[in-house]
């Protein structure tokens, strides 16, 4: 049996290019003591990405060349010589951009297609929806009657944010690209408000829409987007710095705002990487698949069919190009068929 898997071929030295990838195809290796061999269903597609294809140092080490190119994965086992996992099981891990995997499987946490679409392990129920979750409650703390403003408003982290701070009681303010992302936001998720970051008068319209100005500003972007916000920030508030995704392509730190002003209004700014919230997963878990159960969580996934399509559906990430949640299906999802 053969395995296609896309390795780093070259490191970007600004903008990533489908270029930096290649195809290959190898053997799958044989299973050996306590191993599982699973199948990718579904490949999440990140903006960290980008960060792992440098070699700049960062919390994380790059992707080193020809090596596949890590990611999370909805898969399925296959075979198994490890008795915590038999064939046909849905499992979510980190088996990167290939079509089959094999490992003792350590990192695989088992799904059940019955609790919500197993889509959703790398999305909502996964590193995005967790990195909104505690992103949002714990270093953001929002109280009932503050402004929440978050950029990259429909994405997959963004749109979760927004739902929770308005389940909270906040005003939620939005800052997204395309019109269509804006309405979608505020008509389908329940946002008061969203501005475009195309506007050129960016900062007078979020100040409209945030008449109270604002308290907790959930960062997903930096650059232009981060200075306009930064002025409206009232006294006390607080910024999660969850990502800043304008500045992912640039050779060099862009310019921000002065530390002064951070000192006067005595704002909290704090940066944060998921992974090391691990101590929260099952309050997430509980929580927001109860919320999706119920509806008032609501998700959108934007799925590109192939492996052989994930270097270009990667570069979508930086230009807006992607709407909600961007994962490669790799091979067809069985539990489909099963929820109907
Ligand atoms: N700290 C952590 O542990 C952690 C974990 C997960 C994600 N993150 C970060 O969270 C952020 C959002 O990630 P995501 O997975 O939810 O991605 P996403 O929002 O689904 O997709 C990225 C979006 O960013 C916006 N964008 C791209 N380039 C931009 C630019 N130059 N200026 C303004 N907006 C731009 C685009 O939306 P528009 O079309 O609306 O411009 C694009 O659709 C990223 O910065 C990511 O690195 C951090």
């Amino acid at each position: 049996m053969t395995n296609q898997q896309i390795v780093l071929k070259s490191r970007p030295v600004t903008h990533a290019s489908e270029d930096n990838f290649a195809l290959r195809t190898v053997p799958v290796p044989p299973l050996g003591d306590g191993e599982v061999l699973r199948r990718t269903l579904y490949l999440s597609l990140d903006p960290y990405m980008r960060g792992r294809m440098g070699s700049a140092a960062s919390y994380a080490a790059g992707v080193p060349l020809d090596h596949v190119m890590i990611g999370g994965t909805v898969s399925q086992v296959i075979e198994s010589t490890n008795p915590a996992f038999a064939p046909g099981d849905f499992v979510t891990g980190y088996d990167g951009w290939q079509e089959y995997h094999v490992s003792k499987g350590h990192d695989l946490r088992r799904l059940d297609p019955a609790v919500a679409p197993i889509s959703t392990a790398i999305g909502v129920l996964g590193m995005p929806g967790m990195t909104a979750y505690v992103g949002l409650f714990d270093l953001g703390q929002p109280k009932a009657g503050e402004t929440v403003v978050v950029s990259a408003a429909s994405g997959a982290v963004g749109a979760i944010v927004g739902q929770l701070a308005k389940l909270t009681g906040c005003r939620v303010v939005g800052i997204a690209g395309a019109q269509e992302k804006c309405d979608y936001v505020v008509q389908e998720l329940g946002f008061d408000a969203c501005v475009s970051h195309y506007s050129d008068t960016l900062r007078d319209d979020l100040a409209a829409a945030c008449p109270k100005g604002v308290d907790v500003y959930f960062e997903n972007v930096g650059g232009k987007v981060f200075e306009a916000v930064f002025g409206l920030m009232n006294v006390h508030g607080r910024i999660p710095v969850c990502g800043t995704i304008s500045e992912y392509n640039a050779p060099t730190p862009t310019s921000g705002p002065t530390l002064r002003a951070l000192l006067t209004n005595r704002i909290m700014i704090r940066g944060f990487i998921v992974g090391e919230h691990a101590a929260r997963q099952a309050d997430f878990l509980r929580d927001c698949a109860q919320w999706i159960r119920e509806g008032t969580l609501k998700y959108r996934e934007d799925v590109v069919d192939g492996l052989a399509q994930a270097p270009s559906a990667l570069l979508r990430l930086f230009d807006g190009r992607n709407f909600g949640k961007l994962l490669v299906r790799v091979s067809p999802d069985p539990s489909q068929a099963t929820r109907g």
